[in-house]
This record gives C-alpha cells, structure tokens and sequence, in this order.
C-alpha cells in the first residue's frame, strides 16, 4: 500500500449521492456531515441522510446548520450495531469515519456494526470507511505528536479503568469485511493533518476526566505525574498549527 497526502479525493471517487439515501456512522460533532453536506451542495444532489450516534449533544447544532443542504437530514441517537430503524437492503452508501475504533472499545464490536452495515445496504450499495491506523509503540519517529497523544489519552483510560479506543489495522478490517461477504473490498493509506488546536482541546478533556469522576485514582503522584505530561504536551501542541497522523480510508460494496 502507499501512501497518499490528500484524503479526500480517493473519499469520493465513485461516490454520486444523488437520489440516494445514505447512512453516517458516528455523527460526534459533525465533521464528516459537514463535508458530506458541502460535496451534496456542491453537486446540488438530492441526498437523504441519515446520520446515527450514541451520543446526540451535537444533534441540534448540527440540524440548525446542515439541515438544508439535504433533501432530508435525520439525526438519530443510536447504537451502530443494532440499527432497528433501517430495514433491510435500504441504503444505497455508508460513511463511516473515526468510529468504528470507538465503537470497538469493546472488543469486536466493530464486526457487529460491519454486519448490521451489510443488511441494511443494497445490493450494489458502497460503504466508505476511514479509520487511523494502530501504532505497535508510542515511539513513532514519522508520528511524534501523534504517538505522544496516544500515550497521554490511553493511559488515563487505563488508569481510570475506562474502556478506550482500539484501531483496527486496515488488513484486519480488510478480512473482516471479506469474510462478511462484501465484495470489491479495497484501502489506501495516507497522512492525515490534525488540527492541534482540536487536539489541545481533546487532551484538556482528559486531563479533566483524570481530575473528576467517580473512579479517581487514589494516589496523588500519579495523577500529577499525568497531569504534568499532559500539560507539557498541549504547551508543544500550542507551537504547531497542525500534526500528522496515520490514517486509511477502506472501500467495499454488498
Ligand atoms: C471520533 S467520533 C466520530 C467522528 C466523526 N465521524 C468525524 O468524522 O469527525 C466517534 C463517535 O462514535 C460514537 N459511537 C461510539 N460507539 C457507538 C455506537 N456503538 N453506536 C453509535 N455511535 C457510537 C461516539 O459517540 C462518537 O461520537
């Protein structure tokens, strides 16, 4: 596999929304509704979507600004891997970005999602799927601030007994989806710019869910030991505009 410096070309090659219905893992803050809301615009497609998360604090926002740019824009609070509302064979695409790793905090969870995905498409229908690719060690010289956040947000998790985010290796998702018969299954590997700025904002909030809660470590180094790493580390992101990370986009079809 190589790599690619740009994303979003190889995201929408192939990819006409127009008359379509189309399914969005993982609304969150709505990134990737945005971008799909500009391509349809763009295009002046006629594009239902449907987009589902477990958590709806962003619903609103998101319907007041996206709305109309769809034919229909239905934000659903839900779970990926039990998708009742959708029947069979319905939808023409999904789009799945940066969710499926947190939707796989329990392990092998993901593969459920991946299945309720197959029954609810068409036959014919693509699902598109961009995900960050696992690190083996912290120590990636190609990734340092990337790594160093890794390090910072996994740890907390662990120390606080949380479940946290686990990356799934495109050849592991490529097998994955073969094995649940999606046909013409294919990835590209590429770069991807974090903005630090967003990224500060994340390490802040972990840095809080150290500090509160009702698991709190009952030990006073250690959490300034992690208090003081996070910290340094938002101090060297506040030096940098952006950071890179490994990411995949994978591509498949019933
Ligand atoms: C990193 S965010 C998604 C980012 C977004 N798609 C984008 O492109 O910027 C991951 C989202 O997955 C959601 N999520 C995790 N497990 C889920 C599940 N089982 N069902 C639905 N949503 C889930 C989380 O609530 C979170 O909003």
């Amino acid at each position: 596999m190589y790599q690619i410096y740009t994303a979003d070309q190889y995201l929408w090659e192939g990819l006409n929304l127009d008359g379509k219905t189309v399914l969005e893992g993982g609304t969150s803050w709505g990134n990737t509704t945005r971008r799909i809301a500009e391509k349809v615009k763009e295009h002046q497609w006629k594009t239902k979507l449907i987009s589902v998360d477990i958590d709806d604090s962003h619903f609103d926002e998101i319907k007041e600004k996206l709305s109309e740019s769809f034919d229909a824009l239905d934000l659903r609070k839900g779970d990926l891997s039990k998708l009742d509302f959708i029947e069979d064979n319905s939808i023409d695409a999904i789009i799945c970005n940066y969710t499926l790793s947190s939707v796989n905090q329990f392990p092998l969870r993901a593969v459920t999602v991946l299945k309720e995905f197959h029954r609810a498409l068409k036959p014919g229908g693509q699902l598109v799927i961009m995900e960050e690719i696992p690190l083996w060690a912290v120590e990636h010289r190609d990734y340092p601030y990337w790594s160093q956040r890794l390090r910072v947000i996994k740890s907390i998790s662990i120390l606080k007994a949380m479940a946290h985010f686990n990356e799934i290796h495109p050849n592991d998702l490529e097998e994955t989806l073969k094995t649940l018969n999606y046909q013409e299954v294919q990835y590209q590997e590429f770069k991807e710019a974090i903005d630090s700025s967003l990224a500060t904002k994340f390490l802040d909030k972990r840095k809080q869910t150290l500090l509160k809660g009702y698991n709190d470590i009952d030990n006073d180094h250690l959490t300034k030991g992690f208090v003081e790493m996070t910290e340094k580390l938002v101090k060297e992101l506040e030096q940098e505009k952006s950071f890179s990370a490994p990411a995949y986009i994978m591509k498949a079809s019933k």
